[in-house]
């Protein structure tokens, strides 16, 4: 476990990183951007692809790669309150959070419908192949239920661009012909005809007109084609994994940190993917750090904050560039595996993101300061002699931290 230390940065501290990061890493001239260069690991919440607009939710997509791996997809999926997420098929394995609101996750598996009650902060996973749908509730307070999915990238389930992440089921069924319908539903000619006459619905509703679009004759046909279709939001078999019940792995004055791997949510096995969350308050920074296995997929729920991201010493200037971003809600970012990296919060609010991260493996940060820094396991007479400083130098360097706010100012970051 790590100690609280991690999360905390005084400013000599932090002055010491910046002195440290520009001996260790070549070309620290940081790039303040926001164009082209970055895309693929900075998509700004403006930058999503639209996928679905209707009166009743959206549905939009941002690409993020690390570089290391095929581009991972995110789906961002609004639904105001009350309303429907038509049935799809899933086309690559799915882990979703929920930012906000509540509702049903209903989907298909060996077993037939299954169906999970959601609110704020659940997690879950779906598998390939599954069939899935999404209900909103109609909350008191009419919040919109905000889900964030990713479509997972093993090697043996390689996400297809041209195919996409799901396909809805009325345009597969309504892609056959009517006679062979008839005879595959085994149903009259004018269930089929019917059917083939309605207009093709949006892919998301107001719930109240889903009993209207799922009339009694469509019903038999999903039923049919995908089993128990319409099962009621009530007979909750399983409980969402929520990571606010998760326990911090750090947690002070400056804010908390918390990680869910496949030790933690046993749904999350052969996913490749771990959740991660962290809420930095006012005028605090996440400590330089680096993840061992993993890479980072983030996407900002609240606040604004500055991220830092510098390249591995020995990769060429033309291969990578050391970033530095402001990133505010809805944003996405990705620090790769080994790339040291910090974020910041400004002075008058928290800065909450939360990710998936590239691995379930356990993945534990390491920190340049602090307690359990990694140079503090170094020994200090090497370190002194890499650095070409004196020995107080580091004893300085390496000192415990207490809880100390940080002040953002602009030449910090
Ligand atoms: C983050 O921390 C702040 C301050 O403790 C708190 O007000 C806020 O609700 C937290 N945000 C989340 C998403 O937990
Ligand atoms: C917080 O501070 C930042 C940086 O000074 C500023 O850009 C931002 O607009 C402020 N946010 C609010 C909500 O005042
Ligand atoms: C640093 O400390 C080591 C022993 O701990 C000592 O041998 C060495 O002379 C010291 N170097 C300096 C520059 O103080």
């Amino acid at each position: 476990m790590l100690k609280q230390q991690t999360l905390v940065f005084p400013f000599s501290v932090f002055a010491a990183f910046f002195l440290l990061a520009s001996t260790t890493f070549h070309s620290v001239e940081a790039h303040s951007h926001r164009h082209a260069s970055t895309v693929g690991r900075l998509v700004l919440k403006h930058q999503r692809k639209l996928l679905t607009q209707t009166e009743h939710g959206e549905i939009s997509a941002a690409s993020v790669t690390d570089r290391a791996k095929p581009p991972y997809h995110l789906h961002f999926i609004t639904l105001e309150p009350n309303s429907v997420f038509f049935p799809v098929l899933l086309h690559a394995d799915m882990v979703l959070f929920v930012h906000t609101g509540s509702g049903a996750l209903s989907w298909t598996d060996d077993d037939g419908m299954q169906n999970v009650k959601i609110r704020k902060g659940d997690i879950y996973r779906l598998h390939q192949g599954s069939v899935f749908y999404v209900q909103s509730n109609l909350e008191a307070e009419r919040e919109r239920l905000r889900i964030y999915a990713i479509f997972t990238n093993t090697e043996d389930d390689i996400y297809e661009p041209a195919v996409g992440a799901y396909s809805s089921i009325t345009d597969m069924v309504l892609a056959f012909d009517s006679i062979l319908l008839q005879a595959a539903f085994k149903v009259p000619e004018d269930v089929i005809e019917e059917m083939m006459r309605a207009s093709r619905t949006p892919a998301i509703i107001h719930a109240v007109q889903k009993e209207k679009m799922f009339g009694e004759l469509q019903a038999r046909v999903f039923k049919a084609f995908a089993g128990e279709f319409l099962g009621s939001i009530h007979n909750k078999k399983t409980k969402a994994y929520n990571i606010f019940e998760a326990d911090p792995d750090f947690e002070n004055c400056n804010g908390w940190s918390v990680t869910v791997d496949k030790k933690d949510l046993h749904l999350l096995k052969h996913s490749n993917i771990g959740i991660f969350m962290v809420n930095l308050t006012k005028g605090s920074m996440m400590a330089p750090h680096w993840n061992p296995r993993a890479s980072e997929i983030a996407i900002v729920l609240q606040g604004q904050g500055m991220v830092r991201v510098l390249c591995s010493s020995n990769v060429k200037a033309s291969k990578c560039r050391n970033m530095r971003y402001r990133v505010e809600e809805g944003d996405v970012f990705v620090v790769p595996r080994f790339h040291p990296m910090a974020q910041m919060s400004f002075n008058n609010d928290s800065f909450v993101f939360m990710g998936f991260s590239t691995s379930t493996k356990k993945n534990h940060p390491q920190f340049l300061a602090g307690k359990r820094s990694v140079l503090g396991s170094l020994d200090k007479k090497v370190l002194a002699l890499s650095f070409n400083v004196p020995n107080a130098t580091i004893d300085h360097l390496l000192k415990p931290l207490t809880c100390i706010h940080v002040y953002y100012t602009r030449g910090i970051f």
